[in-house]
């Protein structure tokens, strides 16, 4: 099937499989989203519906996902191309689609990850030290400076357009590197160093007087708070922390090793992910709870929060830094694997060389991401500017997150469970025979036919206003 082609590079052990596809799914969904929705939406009851998620739709698709990329050894486009025989192929468009989402999340995405970097600058220079409960507040207006509607932009105002270049330049220069040298190099590095800075985070979190509380916020399962939006927003939130839906998992799939146990994997990559995102709830709740304040939603929790309470504590200052740093290796991470989806786009479709390729779609997203920067909030500086009620940064977040994700993940579950041959996905996925794992195939197949796409179905009507739960 995978047409012969020794110079296209790929990871180099399973090992390097592993923590590359596990640096695309644990990012800012990770340290801040998780966290907040499960405390938001009923903790253990929010948990264990997106387990369930986890295992219904997450990991089938990131297997079928796996399977479309590593059996034609192609990228998001090309792969379609490959496994129907057709090159004008309208399943392609899920190809298409899904490098227009990397783009528009990007948009948004490289604007907090240069929030991020600004913090973990200031909280390495030791501009957050001693920080007030009246300051935090103030210093995140600062940070994500977006100016004022119908005012010029001023100096300070221009702090967020530079991280977000700086971002920019550090995630293309990882990618300029290539496969290897870059993506597999860095994500092997950082992976396991952001395990341990988590961990010490944790152990300081837990030991501080009055942690149980937020144990108990986190994992207190209250059945009554189980409504269909929780339920939707838990499938929501698995999709974009499993990097699903846009090609992520099929351009990465493609650089697998051919002995790879791709459901193995699926499998160790969600659970990794979630004890990540476990982690790092078990790092800001009890600490919050700890210090009596209230675990307030979305970025204020990590940004403004995060810095009062590690300052509140001894080695507060290089704990705060650590934090920081391990936020922007995940971040950074993620980011490489969106923005690989155009990458292997441009060049194995459009043949243009790696490094032009990066740099092009590295100056791109920094340009168009400019309007995300500047329309944060509706007072920002290009904040006057609605589309469908939204201004340039909710709408980018809107259309990848609830209308893209979801339908190329029902698309990608369709495709390779109707428009594939049976032999064709177990010869994949138990590499040519030599796994016996017939059973587990044959269960993934009946979840990719039949359960994933109901539940897909109802995620999507409701996402785009059809059905309203
Ligand atoms: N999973 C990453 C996070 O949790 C974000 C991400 C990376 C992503 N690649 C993706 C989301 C592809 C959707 C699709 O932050």
């Amino acid at each position: 099937m995978s047409e012969p082609n020794i110079k296209r590079e790929g990871f180099s052990s399973g090992l390097a499989v592993f923590f590359a596809t596990l640096g695309s799914a644990v990012g800012l969904g990770n340290i801040w989203k998780f966290p907040y929705l499960t405390g938001a939406n009923g903790g253990g009851a929010f948990l264990l519906i997106y387990f369930i998620c986890i295992v219904c739709v997450g990991v089938p698709v990131m297997v079928s996902e796996f399977y479309i990329g590593r059996r034609t050894r192609k990228n998001a486009v090309g792969s379609f191309k490959v496994l129907t025989g057709n090159p004008g192929t309208p399943w392609k468009g899920i190809g298409l689609m899904g490098v227009a989402a990397a783009y528009l999340i990007m948009f948004f995405y490289s604007d907090v990850a240069g929030w991020v970097y600004f913090y973990c600058f200031k909280a390495f220079t030791g501009q957050l030290a001693g920080i007030t409960k009246d300051a935090v507040g103030p210093m995140f207006g600062q940070v994500i400076g977006a100016g004022t509607a119908g005012q010029p932009l001023s100096a300070a105002t221009l702090s967020p357009l530079v991280w977000q270049v700086i971002v920019m330049t550090v995630v293309g220069t990882i990618l300029s590197m290539g496969v290897r040298g870059g993506i597999e190099r860095i994500t092997k590095t950082l992976m396991p160093l952001l395990f341990l800075l988590i961990i010490i985070c944790d152990i300081r979190a837990l030991t501080l007087p009055g942690a149980g509380k937020g144990i108990d916020f986190l994992f207190h399962v209250d059945f009554s708070k189980i409504t269909a939006p929780v339920i939707l927003s838990a499938l929501g939130l698995a999709f974009f922390k499993l990097s699903l839906g846009m090609g992520t998992m099929i351009t990465y799939g493609s650089y697998f090793t051919d002995d790879n146990h791709m459901i193995q994997t699926a499998g160790k990559v969600a659970a990794s992910d979630t004890l990540v995102s476990m982690l790092a709830g078990l790092a800001i709740f009890p600490t919050v709870f700890s210090f009596g304040m209230e675990p307030s939603a979305g970025p204020g929790l990590l940004f403004m929060t995060i810095p009062l309470v590690f300052n509140q504590m001894p080695f507060g200052g290089i704990l705060l830094a650590c934090f920081f740093l391990l936020t922007c290796f995940a971040a950074t991470t993620a980011m490489l694997s969106l923005v690989e989806v155009p990458i292997a786009y441009f060049v194995e479709e459009l043949k243009v060389s790696r490094v032009k390729a990066t740099v092009f779609n590295c100056v791109l997203i920094a340009l168009v991401g400019i309007t995300a920067t500047l329309s944060v909030d509706s007072s920002s500086y290009l904040g006057q500017y609605k589309f469908f009620g939204k201004g340039f940064f909710d709408l980018y977040d809107y259309l990848s997150s609830n209308i893209i994700l979801p339908l190329g993940g029902l698309c990608i579950a369709l495709f390779v469970g109707y428009c594939n041959k049976k032999e064709d996905i177990a010869d994949e996925l138990s590499n040519h025979g030599t796994l016996a794992n017939a059973a587990t195939v044959d269960a993934y197949r009946f979840i990719i036919r039949f359960v994933s796409p109901a539940l897909l179905i109802l995620v999507f009507l409701n996402s785009v206003g059809i059905l309203k739960f």
